[in-house]
């Protein structure tokens, strides 16, 4: 058995189509997911799939050995990052090297780096006129939205596109491919 972690700050709706993917899967499961929010909607969206969350605090966040220890004692083998909106400190990188990934939605390296994220991307890109933007799966290094690209995918953006009609159409390009990128990889683990 393989044990998926998800780290999440923000809706869930990633977290939950990750969840789903996986309920009848007897050699992956998705193991908890934490959070750095405790109002984050993931919380009550994993609570409906019986999955537990745990809230930690900025601090803990920022020091990392707790989770670490944490995820070790969850024998975590895999950690996906689906709307995790803090830096991942160097204690949890080292312990999990080339088993962290993320998911962004822009195609990096496009709109990516610190302050980008979610609706500021997207008000980015309608901004810059973009006629395209898509989403980019990666591996989590020391910096941000700069580890190796592991898929991307691309999507129209169309003259009237407001943020929040682009992240829509982004959210279901996510939808679409991240669980089974995640599968995918989990497969390839020793
Ligand atoms: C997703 O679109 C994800 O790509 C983005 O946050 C959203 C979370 O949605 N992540 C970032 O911007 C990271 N820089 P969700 O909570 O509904 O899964």
């Amino acid at each position: 058995m393989k044990n998926i972690v998800i780290f999440a700050s923000g809706d869930g709706s990633n977290a939950e189509a990750i969840v789903k993917h996986f309920a009848a899967n007897d050699s992956i499961k998705v193991k908890c997911v934490l959070t750095n929010r405790i109002n984050a909607g993931v919380h009550q969206r994993m609570e409906s799939l019986g999955i537990p969350t745990y809230n930690f605090p900025k601090e803990v966040w920022c020091d990392a050995n707790e989770i670490v220890r944490f995820l070790q004692k969850e024998n975590t083998d895999f950690i996906v990052l689906a709307g995790f909106l803090a830096k991942i400190e160097i204690p949890i990188i080292k312990a999990f090297t080339g088993r962290i990934i993320n998911i962004h939605p822009s195609l990096l390296p496009k709109y990516g780096g610190k302050g980008m994220w979610g609706h500021h991307i997207h008000e980015a890109v309608i901004a810059a006129r973009e006629t395209q933007s898509g989403i980019t799966i990666h591996y989590i290094d020391e910096d941000i939205d700069k580890g190796e690209i592991i898929f991307q995918a691309s999507c129209e953006v169309l003259p009237d596109d407001t943020p929040d009609s682009l992240a829509e159409r982004i959210h279901a390009l996510e939808h679409r491919h991240f669980p089974s990128v995640v599968e995918n990889l989990v497969n390839g683990l020793d």
